[in-house]
């Protein structure tokens, strides 16, 4: 019951834990004095920096799925780099491309890179995966990639723009290529658990730069193109609210 009660609550916490982030970011962007999006990713910056450590990277599920990475990889939307320790180095890796599209993320990313000697096959793109021309630019073509990795982005991309993403970032995988992916998504299994989200999900995206916390994620992957293998499966089997992240 009481581990029932702090699931349920965890995401209020994590909301309110952001507007304290929200009054940091908001000093620093009166210094900073720029637009709403540099305020939007200042914020999440400083909110990610602290709980991402704290509550998001020790899953051990991240570096199971992380260290299957193979060949070129995709790293779509990195963070902070809480998950770049887990990467295997050549030669099972060729190139890591990074896409992160908060820039105020990238020090900190390139100091995990660096850190795990990653720094010569590791670039950090500064756009989304919705960008493929840029994508493109920087020399990865349709056809090319070995392992997309996401380990929750794809809750955080624009929903408009969602399906062409995923449908690009398809697009670029070699066939027998791997999409590896760890994501928090909608709980159909739980009437209760599916209408907190709901609930949630009214403030979520204001307070943390656009996540969604109720995303039918496998069902946008499962449309972009034609799997060989699908083995997505849900992690946490509990009936009640099993978790937001
Ligand atoms: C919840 S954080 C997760 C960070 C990291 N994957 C981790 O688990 O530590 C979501 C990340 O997705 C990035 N993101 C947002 N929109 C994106 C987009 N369109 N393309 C790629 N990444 C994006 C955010 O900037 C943020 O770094």
């Amino acid at each position: 019951m009481l581990a029932r009660t702090i699931n349920y609550l965890t995401p209020a916490y994590l909301i309110l834990l952001s507007a304290f982030f929200g009054v940091k970011a908001l000093l620093l962007h009166l210094r900073l004095s720029s637009t709403t999006a540099t305020f939007r990713d200042v914020w999440f910056t400083l909110f990610w920096h602290y709980s991402g450590p704290r509550f998001f990277a020790n899953d051990p599920t991240i570096s199971r799925i992380a260290s299957q990475c193979r060949g070129k990889v995709l790293d779509i939307g990195p963070g902070t780099g809480d998950a770049i320790r887990f990467l295997p180095h050549p030669p099972l890796i060729t190139h890591i491309y990074g896409l992160e599209p908060n820039i105020h993320m990238h020090a900190q990313l390139q100091k995990a890179v660096d850190a795990e000697g990653l720094t010569e096959v590791y670039t950090i793109l500064p756009f989304g995966a919705e960008d493929l021309d840029g994508l493109r630019g920087a020399g990865v073509e349709a056809g090319s990639v070995d392992t997309v990795l996401t380990i929750r982005a794809l809750c955080s991309l624009d929903k408009r723009l969602l399906d062409r993403a995923v449908g690009g970032l398809f697009e670029c995988l070699k066939p027998g290529g791997q999409w590896l992916v760890f994501e928090h998504v909608r709980n159909g299994k739980c009437s209760v658990s599916g209408l907190l989200q709901g609930f949630y999900q009214i403030l979520w995206p204001r307070m943390l730069a656009g996540c969604n916390i109720n995303r039918r994620t496998s069902e946008i992957l499962l449309r972009a193109g034609r799997w060989d293998v699908n083995d997505l499966v849900d992690l946490k089997e509990e009936e009640h609210w099993a978790s937001c992240f």
